[in-house]
């Protein structure tokens, strides 16, 4: 009775959302999706950090997965994987978030700057009590975000460290000027302060960062934030936000530090089963029914976005403070056989659709959700790419990222979408979720997703406002629920050529196979 009556709860806010620029109707089931694409009321800039991405000391989510170290085997550009750099500059990393989540409130930066091997080797407390060598820290981060031509967002320690660490860590990094930290960077290697454009203040302060109450959290916020200085210009303050529907977590953050801070992080992780964390589900052979609940589960996004930006506009009408959804995605039980201290999950045809979905909902909210980060980039939960040894795969999530390149910086066109229900159990969702903008070339693109697995959906889309006269596009789907990418069968989910849709007299319109995630470019 509860998982029903918490279900419905997430439809009846899904089906009636008004959003920025968008609405969401529902009609028969059996019925085909329409929608009104308006070309004629652009919304605001969807921007490319909300395609960022989060890189944590947690299992091989840095070492095996970034970085193997320049002796390593296995091809690397100065110990970066060369395979993994060229695949996540192929879908445009536009920023990483480092060097956590919990581990950043157990990290001293001094561990990790020097010589390699004269760095101290502490005990990864969180992630399986491993043995952390410190071998990539400030220096190798800074190289990393360089060669992917991405932004740096570096979480500072204020659970565990006091302010001056903060600030001399921000000095070590930015500070141009002759001090002794910056001739110490130059020492280390690299003689020009880098650039950090984002800096978190903590993570997670109610839990993993100090068990803190808001209040203190706020205070703390507002202390660390004034002596962190940066020498190379803008440096935006993220403050640690709330997860999931922690609403008074955010009324007090925006009352006691609104002033001082320049975003906001919000934490929200997709469960199958319920939102339990013992218990969660598994990634691959899971029933329809837990297909259906990670459905209804990533949906709730956007009620958690809608709400705790509400509160937002209460101490901030203006919107200058940015809702930075800085850890989202799935989290399933640990790949069998897998140390469960690192996270290790396989990802199929359903980690696809829910980042559709998920992406999609920043665009309906990108008035305020400015900055978001899947976690994470590499072995670790929702990834874009698993490796093994040498071996590395491509994950439909990954695939994903890359149809949705066109909203990176693209201006968001409000779509009004009538859906046709989903329906499993008690469950019933809005099958159709869209999105769509007009990239800075002045192309019109339009994202898809349906997330009945059983059932195709026709769909017509008035164009208003948008001239278009042919469309082309692209396709992530599966056979099966869990269809997925393995080293030994790496190409089972990726996207193809969508040759199913048509424009005509100012319509746009196709059928969307079940499970499916699209993208068409409007001409
Ligand atoms: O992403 C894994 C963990 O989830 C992060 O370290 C923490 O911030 C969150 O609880």
């Amino acid at each position: 009775m509860i998982r029903r009556a918490h279900l419905l709860l997430g439809l009846a806010l899904v089906a009636t959302l008004p959003g920025a620029g968008f609405a969401q109707d529902t009609i028969d089931s059996a019925s085909g999706a329409t929608a009104t694409l308006h070309g004629d009321q652009p919304g605001p800039v969807m921007n490319r950090q909300v395609f960022g991405q989060f890189a944590e000391h947690l299992g091989h989510g840095i070492y095996g997965g970034i970085w193997v170290g320049e002796t390593s085997s296995i091809p690397n550009d100065h110990g970066y994987r060369r395979d993994v750099l060229e695949a996540l500059r192929a879908i445009k990393v536009p920023v990483v978030r480092w060097p956590g989540g919990c581990f950043a409130d157990e990290y001293h930066w001094r561990d990790g700057v020097g010589p390699r091997g004269k760095r101290p080797v502490k005990i990864n407390t969180n992630w399986g009590g491993v043995n952390e060598d410190n071998a990539f820290g400030t220096i190798e981060y800074m190289g990393f975000v360089e060669r992917l031509g991405a932004e740096a967002y570096v979480s500072a320690n204020v659970g565990s460290a006091p302010p001056s660490e903060t600030a001399q860590w921000v000095e070590y990094m930015t500070s141009p000027n002759g001090s002794t930290l910056a001739k110490q960077r130059a020492a280390d290697g690299h003689a020009a302060p880098f650039k950090v454009p984002y800096l978190g203040i903590g993570n997670e302060l109610w839990g993993c960062g100090g068990n803190m109450r808001a209040e203190y959290a706020a205070d703390l916020t507002n202390r660390y934030a004034l002596f962190a200085k940066s020498g190379t210009g803008k440096m935006l303050k993220i403050a640690s936000g709330p997860s999931d529907a922690n609403y008074e977590w955010t009324d007090t953050l925006m009352r006691l530090s609104g002033k001082n801070i320049d975003g906001l992080s919000l934490h929200y992780y997709t469960r199958p089963r319920d939102q339990e964390w013992k218990d969660k589900g598994a990634a691959l052979g899971f029933p329809e029914s837990e297909w259906a609940s990670t459905m209804a589960h990533t949906l709730q996004m956007d009620e958690f976005v809608t709400k705790h930006s509400a509160i937002m506009d209460k101490y901030d009408p203006a919107k200058k403070v940015w809702l930075v959804v800085d850890e989202w995605g799935t989290w399933y039980d640990p790949a069998p056989g897998s140390n469960p201290g690192f996270l290790v999950q396989q990802n199929s045809v359903r980690d696809a659709v829910v980042a559709g979905l998920n992406l999609n909902i920043f665009a309906h909210h990108a008035d305020r959700v400015k900055m978001a980060a899947i976690a994470q980039m590499v072995n670790v939960l929702q990834a874009m790419l698993l490796t093994d040894g040498a071996k590395m795969v491509k994950t439909p999530t990954y695939w994903v990222f890359d149809l949705y390149k066109p909203w990176q910086d693209a201006t968001v066109l409000p779509i009004d979408v009538k859906s046709p229900w989903y329906h499993k159990d008690a469950t019933a969702l809005p099958a159709i979720s869209a999105s769509a903008v007009r990239d800075t070339a002045g192309q019109v693109h339009v994202a898809l997703v349906n997330l009945d697995p059983n059932r195709a959906i026709p769909l017509s889309i008035a164009l208003a406002g948008v001239t278009a006269s042919s469309v082309a596009g692209r396709i992530v789907t599966g056979t099966t629920m869990d269809a997925h990418n393995s080293f030994e069968q790496p190409d089972v989910v990726k996207p193809v050529a969508f040759t199913g849709a048509h424009v005509s007299g100012g319509t746009l319109s196709t059928t969307l196979p079940p499970m499916s995630v699209v993208v068409l470019d409007l001409q």
